[in-house]
């Protein structure tokens, strides 16, 4: 394994078409693309990593993992109720299916939906209580109290949101928020804003690899059936309108952030992260699609086969 992610690293370090790093958030636009990390955690806990693995990152819409989890712990299968579960085919802020729709999400990784969640967590709760729960999870998760968020991507984010904004007030216009738009948009744009390294990343998401139960520590995080859905959710709806493309390429559950990270997960096998800051065209990390590319390519661990 390590061979094989010094060869990646090695190969994709020579680049020089690696994307663009986001600028509409102004704090990450500042970002140098010309960095590259990765980290597997085998099903048995033993970890390998490439670049720079411990260096933090931002890691965007990848939260939306936890915050899924946290949710579905909550309301169980009501959560379907407040947003869907099928893959948009739009872009991750875009508001047109939800004007056909009732203000309903179509899914809980698209930016509405991440927002509904949002909402659904912080029932009975305070925003600060909401987003140090969200945090002990990740925490928890990686075992790592280390894990923190990046203020200043928080306030950045603040500023800047409008379309997120418009996207909450269009759902509250349809009485599908429970709570003041200002304090949901408060809990979404901090939990985007958390930092974690590839190694805490690949960590945190190893209890999506075995049934649901994280193989080092052997505790129960959910169920089976819960663990199963949420990777389905993550192969047909992570990467917005490149889910298609990256399910083709890869064949693994994965969930991409704007920071240029991607948390992919090969059920029974690994939990992988991998961060390049320069996205595509949609969105995703440009190089961390490719890294998975030629990690499945020499595994042979795409849930697809060979
Ligand atoms: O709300 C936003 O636009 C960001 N906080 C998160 C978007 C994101 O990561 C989409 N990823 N590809």
């Amino acid at each position: 394994m390590q061979d094989i992610l010094d060869e990646i690293n090695a190969e994709l370090s020579s680049r020089s078409e690696r994307g663009k790093v986001a600028t509409y958030i102004p704090e990450l636009a500042c970002i140098d693309p010309d960095q590259f990390a990765m980290a597997v955690v085998l099903a048995d806990g033993r970890t390998f990593s490439a670049g720079c693995a411990d260096k933090l990152f931002s890691i965007q819409s990848i939260s939306k993992v936890f915050t899924l989890t946290i949710a579905l712990g909550k309301l169980g299968d009501g959560l379907w109720s407040r947003v869907g579960r099928e893959p948009s085919g739009d872009p991750f802020n875009s508001i047109v299916q939800l004007e056909h729709e009732s203000g309903k999400p179509r899914n809980p990784f698209i930016n509405a939906g991440a927002i509904a969640i949002a909402d659904a967590i912080m029932m009975g709760h305070q925003p600060k209580e909401t987003l140090a729960e969200i945090l002990e999870f990740v925490r928890f998760l990686a075992n790592d109290r280390s894990i923190g968020i990046d203020e200043n991507v928080a306030r950045s984010e603040l500023l800047t949101g409008h379309r997120n904004a418009s996207l909450a007030h269009f759902m509250a216009s349809f009485g599908r928020l429970s709570h003041p738009v200002e304090q949901v948009l408060g809990v979404y744009f901090h939990h985007c804003s958390i930092s974690m390294s590839c190694q805490q990343l690949a960590h945190a998401g190893l209890f999506l690899v075995a049934d649901g139960v994280n193989p080092s520590s052997g505790v129960k995080v959910v169920s089976a059936q819960r663990a199963r859905r949420i990777n389905s959710l993550m192969l047909m709806c992570g990467h917005y309108d490149g889910s298609g493309e990256f399910a083709f390429r890869v064949g693994l559950p994965g969930k991409s952030g704007v920071g240029g990270g991607i948390l992919a997960i090969a059920p029974g096998k690994a939990s992988i992260a991998v961060w390049s800051p320069g996205l595509d065209t949609v969105g995703n990390s440009k190089l961390g699609a490719e890294a998975l590319e030629m990690l499945v390519k020499r595994t042979g661990w795409s849930i697809f086969g060979n």
